[in-house]
């Protein structure tokens, strides 16, 4: 694959380093050649979620090990130590001239759309994306905004749709006006990490460009869909004035976003956090754990990739299973079972005998499969088995 070859964030690569940093359990070389009797490994395998989610001793560990490292510098209602160093990080990996802290994806988004449309109510954005469907109204009831939903259903739209609806609104009403801002998610989480296609990124990014129209990036997951299609998170957030990035859903954090934009826009930021209530005194443990992660982190994504593949392939060794990708999609595949095969029992086996964890619904022949850095916990021949042995 092409982003195997292609650095999507960092310029330097870490796969060298990735023996030490993955060194196999005994547990998983005693069953690398089919021997299912050795203890089930301690940590689990996740096969949801986008990265590791750490429980709270994991969580401690991992910060302590950062600290040991180098001293973590707290912040002062977001200013300083590591909070300023991880936006000094963000800012060279977006290429953009500020970045902010924030205490949660759906205030950077809410923030930016609004600072970003003015006093301009209209803003264009997928049906399906969090801003529209997940953040409560907070666009109408706060900022007094209008979200017209482009795209019902799909994960984008493309600029024909998008010329159609904005020449509709300025003939059909009579109040056309200008648009304020667009806004598009990209992987798009309700259409399971599907992405918005990048050459119609590009094109529309262009039109918008050309006729004043803001662009806001809900890249929550952004550095996954970069990893997955092998486009370097700067170039992505080129085609757009403002970018979240979420520091939670895979850089381990137990929180947080951060916004990336040119400054006259992220400096009004930190009184309208304050306005809003999201002002708070300490946020250095979840920007020293993001930079922590951040580390290292662009070779575990190419090894997971890797490893996603080896294992797609084991498991499609299996008699009655298919394991493929989704069309246009990043970490989540599609897993399916032939009519005489049992997923919930699969499902359970795996849990309780290899500490393995997946989702299957009842009664089910097919299954979402979510692959994330979890994957590089065992080495495939111990995952491969198992799902061999709990299909049985
Ligand atoms: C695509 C997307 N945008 C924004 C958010 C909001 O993030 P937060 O939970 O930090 O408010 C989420 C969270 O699930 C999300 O999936």
């Amino acid at each position: 694959m092409k982003s195997l070859h292609r650095r999507f964030f960092l310029k330097t690569s870490g796969l060298g380093l990735l023996p030490a940093i993955f060194p196999f359990t005994n547990a998983a070389a005693a069953v690398a050649d089919n021997n299912l009797s050795a203890p089930k490994p301690e940590k689990l395998i996740k096969f949801f979620g986008d990265g590791e989610m750490f429980e709270p001793g994991d969580y401690i560990a991992e910060l302590a090990k950062a600290h040991a490292s180098t001293a973590l510098v707290k912040d002062r209602y977001g200013v300083g130590g590591v909070v300023t160093e991880l936006e000094k990080k963000f800012m060279a990996l977006t290429g953009k001239e500020a970045a902010i802290f924030m205490p949660s994806g759906t205030m950077a988004n809410q923030l930016a759309i609004a600072v970003l449309s003015g006093q301009k109510s209209k803003i264009l954005l997928q049906e399906t994306s969090h801003v529209y469907r997940d953040e409560a109204d907070a666009a109408q009831s706060v900022f007094g905004k209008r979200l017209i939903p482009l795209a019902k259903g799909e994960t984008y739209f493309n600029l024909e749709q998008l010329k159609e609806t904005i020449s509709a609104i300025k003939t059909d009403e009579a109040y056309g006006g200008e648009i304020g801002a667009l806004s598009i998610e990209n992987p798009v989480r309700r259409t399971d990490g599907r992405v918005f296609p990048f050459d119609e990124i590009k094109k529309i990014s262009s039109y918008c460009r050309d006729n004043n129209i803001p662009l806001h990036l809900d890249g929550a997951r952004l550095f996954i869909a970069s990893a997955w299609k092998g486009i370097p998170v700067k170039e992505y957030s080129a085609y757009f004035d403002t970018v979240y990035i979420s520091l939670y859903k895979y850089f381990g954090a137990s929180g947080g976003a951060i916004l990336c934009g040119p400054k006259a826009i992220i400096d009004q930021m930190p009184e309208l956090i304050k306005v809003h209530g999201g002002n708070i005194y300490g946020n250095w443990t979840n920007a020293a754990m993001a930079l922590h992660r951040l580390e290292g982190f662009e070779a575990r994504m190419e090894q997971t990739i890797t490893r996603t593949k080896e294992l797609t392939a084991e498991l499609n060794k299996i008699a009655g299973v298919n394991v493929a990708p989704l069309d246009g999609g990043t970490n989540i595949y599609k897993i399916t079972l032939s009519k005489n095969l049992n997923g919930r029992h699969m499902r359970n086996r795996l849990y309780k005998e290899f500490n393995i964890q997946m989702g299957f619904p009842e009664g089910a022949s097919q299954a979402l499969i979510t692959f994330n850095e979890t994957l590089l916990y065992q080495d495939i021949s111990f995952i491969g088995n198992a799902f061999r042995k709990s299909i049985t």
